[in-house]
């Protein structure tokens, strides 16, 4: 790899440290306080750097800020003594990448290093910082959870809450199905959190967001000179988790290759570095998740079969959020709460036409939607109360059109995913000719084609339908 870091730090036994490890794999300068890195931040490309917190009369997070101003800004990890990571939250809520404790684990700090350049490369979205975010919650150990963090009342909530309790204390392979935004992350942690060695960790892999020999090193580890760039010994995943959870995030978007080495370990409860021939005994809880529907990527050809029966020892499937509507009062109660108190506002409630609105929502992105739309709201607040006109404007524009053409919110999955396509951009959601063309389709989608039945719902008769269809070149 040719990314080039910066090391900041005050003092010079780290500095040097860290150096001596790094510079194997990446082009090293250092600096011992802001104005040093400034000059360097300046002059040089840099791609990630690396600082201390406390230095001195200097302050990390005054170098983040000024870091963060750059043109192109370098990726910020931060180093923390440990207990100090409250700091360290606060400098990820500015816009630092992650944060490691002193005193530090070297090969951890390459590996984060390293994961770090390749999503920025990768560019990886909202989801993967989200996880991380999740990630780095689990280690301060602030918010370890069981079920009362997975909110809901709904029949299907309750049943899903009762088989948690059931297979958490247990060591079956679970695989929690579910649409994007569901909750499949909590459910993971839940099952961890309830397991009986909660003490233990539970480490994630968002299996999507890496290369196939990046995938395969970062769950397996390897050996010093197992491929270029490996330059010293890492460990990998499997055995960081031993004793506690593996959480393979994103299951459906693995290689055939690891499928196999995947297979195997599973079976044998062995692995074996990457150029190494030695196994080493393992003993892991492993949870897998997807948005995909795995039997039907058996079905196929894109998923190893023998691998699916592995790991779909117990199934958890989560159902969307506009098949449990029941919940969504709840859910944006609850993070009313919490983006109130967040926001430092006094907001404890919504009105009636904002909780109309998005209980009549389709809600596509799950709760994850939701929590968006609630925190949305209360950042356009002002007074006690939500209003409607505060949700983003899907949540209104998807209501309304709901409402205009007096269709039941209970959708089925084809309807809901015509009206995904139909939903307006905003600057057409006002124009009426745009509005008709939309909820014709709709109509005529919600009826199967049957035209009697669409004039019939449209309020309209069938030769005018007829005739707008023309006009509409439908
Ligand atoms: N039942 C729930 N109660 C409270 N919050 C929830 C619930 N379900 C999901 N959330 C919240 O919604 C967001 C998305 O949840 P999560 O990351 O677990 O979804 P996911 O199914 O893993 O999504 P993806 O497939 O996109 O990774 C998170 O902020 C999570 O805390
Ligand atoms: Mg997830």
């Amino acid at each position: 790899m040719d990314a080039t870091i910066l090391i900041v730090d005050d003092e010079k036994s780290t500095r040097d440290g860290l150096r001596m490890a790094l510079e194997d794999s990446f082009d090293c300068y250092v600096a011992s306080d802001i104005r040093e890195a400034m000059n360097i931040l300046t002059s040089e490309k840099v791609d990630l750097v690396l600082t201390d917190l406390r230095m001195g009369g200097d302050s990390g997070m005054d170098l983040l800020d000024e870091i963060l101003k750059l043109k192109s800004p370098p990726i910020a990890i931060m180093m923390t003594a440990y207990g100090s990571v409250d700091t360290a939250v606060e400098a990820m809520r500015r816009g630092a990448w992650h944060f490691v404790t002193k005193p530090l684990n070297l090969d951890e700090v390459e590996l984060l290093i390293k994961r770090a350049l390749t999503s920025k490369s990768l560019e990886l979205n909202n989801k993967k910082l989200e996880s991380e975010n999740q990630e780095l919650r689990q280690k301060v150990g602030k918010q370890a959870h069981g079920l009362d963090r997975l909110i809901g009342q709904s029949s299907s909530m309750a049943q899903i809450h009762s088989m948690i309790t059931q297979i958490a204390p247990t060591k079956a392979t679970v695989l929690i199905e579910g649409e994007s935004g569901t909750g499949k992350e909590l459910v993971a942690e839940a099952i961890h959190n309830l397991s009986g060695r909660p003490k233990e960790k539970i480490i994630t892999v968002n299996c999507a967001a890496l290369s196939p020999q990046l995938l395969e090193s970062e769950l397996f580890g390897h050996e010093k000179g197992a491929f270029t760039g490996a330059s010293q010994r890492r460990i990998g995943r499997f055995e960081q988790a031993s004793g506690g959870t593996l959480f393979l995030d994103e299951i459906g978007e693995i290689d055939q290759a690891t499928q196999v080495k995947l297979l195997r370990v599973l079976s044998e409860k062995t692995i074996e570095r990457v150029g190494s021939n030695t196994p080493i005994k393992i003993d892991v809880r492993v949870i897998t998740a997807t948005n995909k529907n795995l039997a039907k990527m058996v079905a196929k050809g894109d998923f190893r079969e023998d691998l699916f029966f592995r790991l779909n020892v117990v199934k958890v499937t989560l159902p969307p959020l506009r098949n449990r509507k029941e919940d969504i009062i709840l859910l944006a109660n609850a993070f009313l709460k919490e983006f109130s108190k967040e926001n430092d506002k006094n907001i404890t409630s919504f009105s009636d036409s904002a909780l109309q609105h998005m209980q009549n929502y389709n809600w596509p992105g799950n709760v994850r939607e939701l929590r968006t739309a609630i925190e949305h709201g209360v950042v356009m607040c002002n007074g006690s109360e939500i209003e409607a006109n505060q949700l983003p404007l899907n949540v209104q524009s998807g209501a309304s059109l709901l409402q205009l053409e007096g269709l039941s919110p209970e959708l089925s999955e084809d309807e809901i995913n015509t009206s995904r396509e139909n939903t307006l951009a905003p600057p057409q959601e006002f124009n009426l000719h745009a509005l008709e063309s939309v909820t014709i389709r709709r109509a005529l989608s919600h009826t199967k084609n049957n035209r009697t039945a669409a004039a019939d719902i449209l309020g309209i008769s069938r030769r005018t339908l007829q005739r707008k269809l023309k006009d509409l070149s439908l």
